[in-house]
């Protein structure tokens, strides 16, 4: 259902952002604004801001923001029709009723639809388990001790043996061969024509951070091979940006994530009580997971299998955690493979002992090394320290470093002062001492410039909406149009015309954008706080750079794709440049 902007704006007005998240928060207000405990992330002193003249929270611990739409969203795990449809009915605004066909519905938006099929084969598969035709799925799972909770809570299923079950079913509901493939639920090919991708195996539905499912892990119900098979990347699904578990963890009230290898860890550690697991999706770690995980905590406690190839794992995961600003501990299991086994032999207790015995990741891979080394010989402890004094080279924090030099000084019984000029040592001759630039590919360089542009548009931006008078200046050089595609230039349209009409209106901009990810974007440009950076005539100097970077990229864009027929675009492009030269010399005031 899509919903007019009137409408969605009218139930936004009649929402007063202050009052129903009041319902949520202990709010208490301070100067302009209410402040309370964020119910986004564990915290101890207030981060979490509601604006009454904006309509808009944001958090200064996590970076969640948005309008009241966007809060619901994700409080509630509404998608953005049911945030609407719950403040319409909390302000007693009727909606329209539905206007549009399913199969105009289908065309409208493919990701809507293959979030639908997900769902409807999700249900499917959920109530097959509980047929008699799932008693084998059933009792394979009951073996495996899950109860009934985990079962629902996890939304559990089972593909029957036919290899066409669900192929029917879909087909009943009016779907078409190119949907169902396109959602990945069905295969084809020519010998077999159109089959279905999972049979006889338990199902576990892979949801995204809203409860929505996104695609599907299956497994065999005994030893065959393949042991999982996993839905492939759709429009919906991006292994390397979810994570299993997490629609339940991201409610943890606990500081860490516990992250583990498999479907069935996840499971087992939320029945034993462990709430804060997570788990990547049969794919190693990627910067995509080890950003999200950043949004809820800064602690992770790695819980990979206890097998070789766990352990490379977990050391994989490590640096990409550092890289993301999580800090990151080893749980061992020894001897069990992994937390599943272990629970169902030790049981919670002995896991959350082990988890108070965790050890610290950098620690661990020293340990992990140790094992390629003789460290009874002199010269097998040398070239091992040495190892050991490289990899703590790497540390570019001095604190953090001389921290480490201390710990591993003290593990291996080697003096402070030693390893640490042994460490400026291994730093001199692997060149880090003088920052070396390694070789960038071309594209790299284009990708990095690019991000860099828009770092600046985004900042231009944070700069136009917080001061009127610097919109004035400002518009005189920018146009919408000189921001990218996207996100920023439909904020700017949004925005000119806001001024323009003289009622500039956050939330309302916030309407345009319906997921989560945008809004939380679009949230973190109104509430940065540019005025707190530094003096008046550096900031001067920030913006006017700004402008000149963000037009200049602006206009080498429009060189490119100028046709050489087009006279008017020409002399457009160099009034353009001869704007440019005036804007070097161009006077701007901040205060
Ligand atoms: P159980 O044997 O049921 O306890 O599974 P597990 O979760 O312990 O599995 P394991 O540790 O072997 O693997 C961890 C994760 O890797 C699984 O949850 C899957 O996501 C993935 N995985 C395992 N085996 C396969 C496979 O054969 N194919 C694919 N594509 N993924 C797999
Ligand atoms: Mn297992």
């Amino acid at each position: 259902m899509y919903y007019s902007d009137d409408i969605i704006e009218e139930v936004r007005i009649k929402n007063d952002i202050i009052d129903v998240i009041s319902g949520y928060v202990r709010l208490q207000k301070k100067g302009s604004s209410y402040f309370g405990l964020c119910p986004f992330h564990n915290e101890k002193s207030p981060s979490f801001s509601v604006s009454r003249q904006k309509q808009m929270y944001y958090c200064f611990g996590c970076g969640a923001g948005g309008n009241v739409f966007t809060f619901l969203m994700e409080y509630e795990n509404f998608s953005f029709q049911e945030a609407v449809k719950f403040l319409a009915d909390r302000a007693g605004i009727a909606l329209p009723e539905e206007e549009y066909s399913k199969e105009a519905r289908q065309r409208a938006d493919l990701k809507a639809t293959l979030l639908e099929i997900n769902k409807l084969a999700a249900k499917y598969y959920y109530a097959q388990l509980r047929q008699p035709q799932g008693t084998a799925g059933l009792k394979y799972l009951k073996d495996r001790q899950l109860g009934d909770d985990m079962l629902r809570d996890f939304g559990l299923g089972y593909s029957n043996k036919y290899s066409d079950d669900l192929y029917k079913y879909l087909k009943g509901k009016g779907y078409k061969d190119d949907l169902l493939v396109k959602a990945g639920l069905i295969s084809y090919d020519e010998r077999q024509g159109v089959y279905d991708k999972f049979w006889n195996r338990v199902m576990f539905p892979i949801m995204d951070v809203n409860n929505r499912v996104i695609g599907f892990g299956g497994r065999v119900l005994g030893d065959a091979k393949p042991k999982y098979l996993n839905s492939p990347e759709t429009a919906v699904f991006d292994k390397s940006r979810n994570l299993y578990g997490l629609n339940r963890a991201r409610r943890t009230k606990k500081t860490y994530f516990l992250l583990c290898e498999g479907y069935m860890d996840v499971i087992a550690l939320h029945q034993a009580g462990f709430d804060n697991a997570v788990a990547s999706l049969g794919t190693s770690l990627t910067a995509g997971h080890a950003a999200l995980i950043q949004r809820y905590v800064r602690e992770v406690y790695l819980t990979y299998d206890s097998d070789d190839a766990g352990t490379r794992a977990a050391l994989r995961a490590l640096p990409i955690l550092r890289e993301a600003g999580v800090s990151a501990k080893i749980i061992r299991m020894e001897p069990y493979k992994d937390p599943d086994e272990f629970i169902k032999n030790q049981g919670a207790q002995a896991f959350e002992d082990r988890i108070k015995k965790a050890r610290n990741g950098f620690l661990y891979s020293l340990e992990v090394l140790q094992r390629d080394y003789d460290m009874s010989s002199p010269e097998g402890k040398t070239d091992f320290m040495k190892e050991a004094a490289r990899r703590l080279a790497e540390f570019t924090e001095e604190i953090e470093r001389n921290n480490y030099i201390e710990a591993v000084a003290k593990e291996y019984r080697v003096g402070y002062e030693e390893l640490r000029k042994l460490v400026v040592r291994m730093a001199v001759q692997a060149g880090m001492a003088t920052p070396v630039q390694r070789p960038k590919s071309g594209q790299n360089r284009e990708r990095e410039r690019e991000d860099g542009i828009r770092k600046s548009q985004k900042i231009l931006l944070t700069w136009l909406i917080e001061d009127e008078k610097l919109f004035r200046q400002i518009s005189e050089y920018i146009v919408p149009e000189d921001f990218s595609d996207g996100l920023y230039r439909t904020v700017a349209k949004l925005l000119y015309k806001q001024y323009e009409e003289h009622e500039v209106n956050p939330a309302k901009i916030m309407n345009h954008f319906t997921d989560e990810e945008q809004h939380r974007e679009v949230a973190s440009l109104f509430h940065t706080k540019i005025r707190e950076l530094s003096t008046p005539k550096e900031r001067e100097k920030a913006l006017k750079e700004t402008i000149i970077r963000v037009k200049n990229y602006s206009i080498e864009r429009a060189g490119e794709s100028w046709d050489s027929a087009d006279i008017e675009g020409m002399q457009r492009l160099m009034k353009a440049k001869s704007d440019l030269q005036n804007l070097q010399k161009l006077h701007i005031s901040v205060n």
